[in-house]
């Protein structure tokens, strides 16, 4: 048997499986896509557990996409409150007002890639849960899934190696129902397929088309590796807005891209509650906060992982240098920060 076949082979014993397996969760028996798509967020790096009640009560208090478009920012943040990485209700909000001032909601695997904070496993699952597109939802649990069932030792830490399991899970997913077979993988993977520890072959239905469980090497799969060798650097970028300006610096001494210009960072990935700490102390005044950005830029011996803030301030501070858009094409600036720069770009006034 191909991989493909092997993969293809999973819709009907998995959907036999989650008819009687399935978890009873507050967001399933709907298909009203904004119920799908606000669990599918919360879900995001965030267990089913600790979802359930900021699910229920964001639901009772924002029924629709127009009460989210419409609700006032500090509710909506105590709505969040707990759960982490609040751009995800930020962009959920900004998502709402496009979808309300549109009037519909995107029905496509590819409209839906276009909203705030809408990546291709979000996409895929309120295309395939809400509107029956035979998408997949590939995320870290389908990956696993995917690489022991069929054997595929890539390194799942490796984007081209993602994009070709997504392409095969693009062939395997039942068309007649794309929502069960995407909600069963999750179930199998959090359940059954475990990811530390032993999975629970003897209760799995995939277990007799199972190639790692066959060959017993279940733990060897995923692959995932770490680049050796490589010290990992956790940073801080701001993109500091002031008047149709921006905050840059030199970099100073001999070491990495010394004499190059760059946006002012701190050491450490910072949340936003903290991330506010470094700008008091370059004495600027946080006026708002507007997005979040993530990076990530591998040198030969170093990695860089950059958690990105974009912010309008006030102030002065001296180490810092107020460039516009002319002036900061100007400068030469490290392509390790090549996203913030195109962010940057993106937030000057032209001329
Ligand atoms: N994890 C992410 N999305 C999920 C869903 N729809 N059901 C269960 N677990 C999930």
């Amino acid at each position: 048997m191909t991989e493909q076949q092997r993969l293809n082979a999973m819709a009907a014993p998995l959907l036999a499986w989650y008819e009687e397996h399935k978890r009873a969760l507050p967001w399933r028996g709907t298909r009203d896509p904004y119920r799908v798509w606000v669990s599918e967020i919360m879900l995001q790096q965030t267990r089913v557990a600790a979802v359930l009640p900021y699910y229920q009560r964001w639901m009772e208090e924002l029924p629709t996409v127009e009460d989210l478009a419409a609700v006032e920012e500090e509710r909506l943040m105590k709505l969040w409150q707990g759960l982490g990485y609040y751009s995800r209700a930020r962009n959920l909000q900004k998502a709402a007002k496009i979808i309300a001032a549109a009037g519909a909601f995107p029905e496509t695997y590819e409209a839906l890639l276009r909203l705030p904070g809408v990546g291709d496993y979000t996409a895929g699952a309120v295309a395939s849960i809400a509107f029956g597109q035979p998408v997949p939802a590939v995320d870290g649990n389908v990956l696993r899934v995917a690489a022991r069932v069929a054997e595929l030792r890539e390194d799942i830490m490796d984007v081209r190696a993602r994009r070709r399991i997504r392409g095969l899970m693009e062939g395997a997913v039942p068309p007649d129902h794309p929502g069960a077979y995407n909600q069963a993988l999750m179930d199998l993977g959090a359940t059954v397929c475990l990811p530390n520890g032993p999975p629970l072959c003897p209760q799995c239905p995939l277990a007799g088309l199972c190639e790692a469980n066959r060959l017993g090497c279940q733990d060897e799969l995923p692959v995932r590796k770490k680049k050796a060798g490589r010290r990992r650097e956790e940073m801080t970028v701001y993109l500091l807005v002031q008047d149709g300006r921006i905050a840059v610096r030199r970099r100073e001494g001999r070491g990495l891209l010394a004499g190059l210009w760059e946006f002012p960072h701190v050491p450490g990935a910072l949340d936003e509650a903290a991330a506010g700490g470094p700008v008091a102390q370059w004495g600027l005044a946080a006026m708002e906060w507007q997005k979040t950005l993530q990076a990530k830029h591998i040198f030969t011996h170093v990695e860089w992982h950059m958690t990105g803030y974009v912010l309008t301030v006030r102030g002065e501070c001296p180490a810092l240098t107020w460039v516009d858009r002319a002036g900061l094409e100007g400068l030469a600036v490290p392509s390790a920060f090549g996203k913030y720069l195109q962010e940057a770009f993106a937030c000057l006034p032209e001329g």
